[in-house]
């Protein structure tokens, strides 16, 4: 039986989440929420079997949906994902899932209090490109990482009520999660801010990891081309995975550098030799992520599977967030991840 859904949040990203619900073999749309009442109606006039509510109340308690989709601002997603949990539903949150870490570990309580689940919706695990970099990494063939480094930049649409690094980061800060295994131990975060807004539209963040491994990344509403481009350097091979390639999204290059060490006193006695190989681009299967996203979904909820992005990699990714906000009022500091 198909699984009833409703979408809260009916803007920019929200009627991505209604299209592919309702074209679901496991879910069916059957709510549709909006304090907008044009937008509820252009949207969910496409979805008459979808019934349209300006209340996400009065929608729980007619509907009765299995799953709650929010996809409006970041400071209201607590609030009405507790209001869904508490009514019984499992909640698929938009990242970044909330504005706090202490509002994320009260959601991971309220649904474990409920016996329910609590997914984010970090879009880019899903695509083939991401399961190719994590395949690549973790699978050792790429040798040792070295670093990261990520440049997600274009003109922005400006969001009124978080940074360009709660907007931006929470993809890089979920697919480097994913592939490497491990949450920062710490971050530095430089940034600047262009608008009347106060809010940071220029970061810059250095992650610190355990091993002497460090992600660089770079965001930015404010830049006149549009790059999402992340670099894994490893000691056999690296890595380009650039988003906005039509095919060869994944480029492995067999390049990298020797060292030959005569004697660690003395480094100047060190000798480098660069290799330089192929590069080859494996096939990546180009489902659209939100696909295989809700796909996950069901399955998780009907207990065939586990959620690749669980509430508790939402609340790890928050912390991160936390963090780097921290860094950026001191002015690039190095703020320690809370419980890394
Ligand atoms: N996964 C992704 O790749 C991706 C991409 C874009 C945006 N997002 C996320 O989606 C969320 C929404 O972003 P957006 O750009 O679509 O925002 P938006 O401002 O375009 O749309 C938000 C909608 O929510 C509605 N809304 C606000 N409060 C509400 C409430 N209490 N009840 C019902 N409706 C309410 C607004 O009227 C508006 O229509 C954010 O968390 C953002 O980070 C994710």
């Amino acid at each position: 039986m198909k699984l009833k859904a409703a979408v809260v949040g009916l803007g920019y990203w929200g009627p991505n989440l209604a299209r592919n619900l309702a074209g679901s073999g496991d879910f069916s749309l059957a709510g549709l929420c909006d304090l907008d009442v044009a937008r509820l109606e252009r949207v969910g006039a496409q979805y008459p079997a979808a019934e349209r509510f300006t209340d996400l109340n009065a929608l729980l308690a007619r509907v009765r949906p299995d799953l709650v989709c929010i996809a409006t601002p970041v400071a209201s997603h607590h609030a009405l994902a507790a209001k869904a949990l508490q009514a019984g539903a499992h909640v698929f949150v938009e990242k970044p899932m909330t504005i706090t870490g202490a509002q994320s570990r009260e959601l991971l309580s309220l649904a474990a209090s409920h016996g329910r689940h609590v997914f984010v919706d970090h879009t880019f695990l899903f695509t083939g490109a991401v399961q190719e970099l994590k395949k690549q990494v973790s699978g050792g063939a790429i040798g040792e990482l070295l670093y990261v480094d990520s440049v997600r930049i274009n003109l922005g649409l400006f969001q009124p009520d978080v940074d360009v690094v709660w907007d931006l980061a929470p993809h890089d800060l979920s697919i480097l999660h994913h592939v490497m295994g491990q949450v920062p131990t710490g971050v530095r975060t430089l940034g600047s801010c262009h608008s009347p807004s106060g809010l940071a539209d220029v970061a810059y963040l250095h992650l610190v990891y355990d091993k002497a491994i460090t992600a660089h990344l770079h965001l930015s509403w404010l830049s006149p081309v549009k790059v999402r481009r992340m670099i894994f350097a490893g000691t056999k091979q690296s890595i380009i995975y650039d988003d906005l390639e039509a095919a060869e999204k994944v480029k492995i290059y067999d390049h990298g550098v020797d060292f030959d060490v005569k004697d660690l006193e003395e480094r100047r006695r060190v000798l480098v030799s660069y290799r330089k190989g192929d590069m080859r681009a494996p096939n990546i299967a180009a489902t659209e992520a939100l696909t295989v996203e809700l796909q996950n979904v069901a399955a998780t909820v009907r207990g065939q599977a586990s959620a690749r992005a669980s509430g508790a990699d939402g609340a790890a990714v928050v912390r991160v967030l936390e963090a780097a906000q921290r860094s950026l009022a001191q002015g690039g500091a190095l703020v320690a991840v809370e419980g890394a």
